[in-house]
């Protein structure tokens, strides 16, 4: 088996107020051990699109099949990294990572060993009981990377999780993503990124989709041929190449 999971025309719309046609028709195939990015202009439903995957809402139609089955609700097997961190201020770094280990079924020590095994793995060992008030962004965001992987989930899913960090922050965090990815003794091989950011796809996906402005729907696929790893590769003309393509296919994406 080849395919872990698969998105079969799914469309959603908005209907609290004005009606808002998020996605439309959107169909794609996610292969096992892949990093996929989907890319797309602002607002054309890429969060809507990964909230639909991790089961935390419904399309209105179409579905979403993991493993042969379909997700109707959340599963520990498929986890998300939050743009904007979502980690719960009244909690420390490491109660944060284990509520969802608790939440789960697991008792309190294996969460605690647990969320500290993952809080050193994205070098936060030292911060465990700090407040997210008292971390940088960057910081933040690692708790939330450690938080989604503590679960060994199959696939992790990341909305533009180095957006709203400065460029020096985010190279790091990318770096350490790629690692953990590509870790033969982790059990998370499965990295799906939403990103407006065009050469970080091509930075760290093995294939790129791109998404046409509102309603979202999916107007191209690029597979990224550059070498890793890449950041010894950000001057190929293959990758300058990648850039251009995906460029092409935006700008045309924008017109249709
Ligand atoms: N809960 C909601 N209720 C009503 N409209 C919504 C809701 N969530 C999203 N929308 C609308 O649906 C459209 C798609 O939103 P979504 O957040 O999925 O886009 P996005 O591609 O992630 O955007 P961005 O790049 O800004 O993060 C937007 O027009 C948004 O305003
Ligand atoms: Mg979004």
């Amino acid at each position: 088996m080849t395919v872990i999971l698969e998105v079969q025309n799914v469309s959603k719309t908005y209907r609290n107020g004005a009606e808002v046609k998020a996605l439309e028709n959107v169909s794609f195939i996610v292969n096992y051990d892949e990093f996929l990015c989907i890319i797309g202009p602002s607002g054309c439903g890429k969060s809507t699109l990964l909230r639909i995957i991790a089961g935390l809402d419904r399309p209105d139609s179409g579905k979403v099949i993991f493993k042969g089955k379909e997700i109707t609700s959340p599963t520990p097997k498929i986890t998300m990294v939050f743009q904007s961190f979502a980690l719960l201020p009244w909690k420390t770094a490491l109660e944060n990572v284990e509520l969802p280990l608790v939440v789960n079924g697991y008792t309190k020590d294996e969460a605690r060993e647990r969320a500290m095994k993952y809080l050193k793995m994205v070098h936060l060992d030292g911060f465990e009981n700090v407040y997210p008030h008292d971390l940088s962004g960057g910081m933040k965001q690692r708790v939330g990377l450690a938080r989604a992987l503590a679960l060994h989930p199959e696939i992790l899913l990341l909305d533009e999780p180095f957006s709203s960090l400065d460029e020096l922050t985010a190279k790091d965090l990318r770096i350490l993503l790629l690692k953990i990815w590509s870790d033969p003794t982790l059990p998370t091989n499965n990295f799906i990124m939403i990103t407006h950011n065009v050469e970080e796809a091509v930075m760290m996906a093995d294939r790129i989709i791109v998404m046409s402005p509102r309603p979202g729907r999916i107007v191209g696929e690029l597979k990224v041929n550059v070498p890793r790893p890449r950041f010894e590769h950000l001057r190929d003309k293959e990758f300058f190449e990648a850039v251009d393509k995906l460029l092409e296919m935006l700008s045309i994406s924008e017109y249709k």
